[in-house]
């Protein structure tokens, strides 16, 4: 399949009608797919109402078809559609958070969506996402619009259109490239089913955040618990690896690098993933800094593109620094430790 390649300035006027928009939208109408830039990171657009469009998004990707995909929306309109009710905690954090990196899960209306999209189950997780290209399009083609990350499934995701290419390339219609993505970790995802609301993956908008607009909000037990079961299926798979196996490293600079000397010891290529305030520190075969520890969402913001480099650069093995596990270092320390499958190595 020819995959077309429609760059876009996120900041013309008039998104709506751009050309390019409105090609994309049209192949989202005849339920190809298409990959569209988020404020999070590059989604893989599917009709929502559409067995044939899903299963295209699932094939293209590679995903286990028991996890379901997050509804995308351009107008909290269209809700009422496919939604069976929405509690007050929800229309709180709707009008705080939307549009903006922030999924609720709803109790779904039958019939309406693919039982693909929503993996069987009796609710649905739907989300507004804050960036004018993925809005436009939303608006232009007038369908809710099913849409994991971009990225072949198992792989970090994607938040710049070439990160697409390399995973999806001769497999989907097309890619949006509206440029690289902000926020960099995927969206909170909260459940807002049962009273409380439950965060099940952390993301863009901290448990601080949510707190301060409804109170009590309480995490899935899995987030904490390797052994639990989570709420949210995707959150049950490896994700995000790069290709060779990662370490996270609890302990000093100096520790680190003597992981480091000792694999090269032993003939291995080192890659050392640090900040910019480390970065000097070490010596190692490839290493590369994914932000500034002292603002952490500029950690969050280039994570995935880091970890994706460092297959170009060949490495045997990955050495990462750590991260303060709170506001968006909770979303980065769960990545990591899933890029990591949970390897950690204390001093
Ligand atoms: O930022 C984002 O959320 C990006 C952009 C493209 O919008 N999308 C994204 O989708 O990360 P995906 O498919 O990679 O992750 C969706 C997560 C999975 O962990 C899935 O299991 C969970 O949301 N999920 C979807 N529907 C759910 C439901 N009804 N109940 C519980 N979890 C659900
Ligand atoms: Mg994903």
């Amino acid at each position: 399949m020819n995959t077309n390649i429609w760059k876009v300035d996120k900041y013309v006027d008039n998104l709506e009608n751009n050309p390019q928009v409105v090609d994309a939208a049209n192949f989202l109408r005849e339920n190809e797919v298409v990959a569209l830039p988020t404020e999070t990171v590059y989604g893989l657009g599917g009709n929502a109402e559409s067995d044939e469009a899903v299963a295209k998004i699932f094939v293209a990707k590679g995903r286990p078809s028991d996890n379901p995909l997050i509804i995308h929306i351009a107008d909290r309109k269209q809700l009422s559609r496919f939604v069976t009710e929405v509690p007050q905690t929800a229309a709180k954090l709707m009008d705080a958070f939307w549009p903006g990196p922030l999924t609720i899960i709803f109790k779904k209306k039958d019939g309406i969506l693919s039982e693909k999209a929503t993996a069987g189950l009796a609710t649905v997780a739907v989300r507004m996402p804050d960036h004018p290209v993925a809005l436009a399009l939303l608006k232009t083609c007038g369908l809710p619009i099913a849409a994991p990350s971009a990225n072949s499934s198992g792989k970090p995701s994607p938040t710049k259109a070439e990160h697409v290419l390399d995973d999806l390339n001769g497999k989907i219609a097309g890619v949006l490239d509206g440029g690289a993505t902000g926020v960099g970790v995927e969206s909170t995802v909260v459940d807002c089913t049962e009273g409380i609301p439950v965060i099940l993956r952390p993301g863009g908008v901290t448990r601080e955040q949510l707190e301060a607009v409804v109170g009590e909000v309480r995490e899935d037990a899995a987030l904490k618990d390797q052994s639990a079961r989570p709420k949210a299926p995707g959150m049950k798979y490896r994700h995000y690896a790069p290709n060779a196996p990662l370490y996270m490293v609890s302990g000093t600079k100096k520790f680190l690098q003597s992981l480091v000397s000792e694999k090269q010891q032993e003939g291995l290529r080192v890659g050392v993933l640090t900040t910019e305030e480390n970065h000097r520190f070490y010596k190692a075969d490839v290493i590369l800094s994914c932000g500034r520890r002292a603002e952490l969402q500029t950690v969050a913001a280039a994570l995935y593109d880091t970890l994706r480099s460092f297959n170009q650069d060949n490495v045997d093995i990955i050495f990462s620094e750590i991260f303060p596990n709170e506001g968006v270092g909770h979303a980065i320390m769960n990545r990591l430790q899933k890029a990591a499958g949970h390897k950690l190595i204390s001093e």
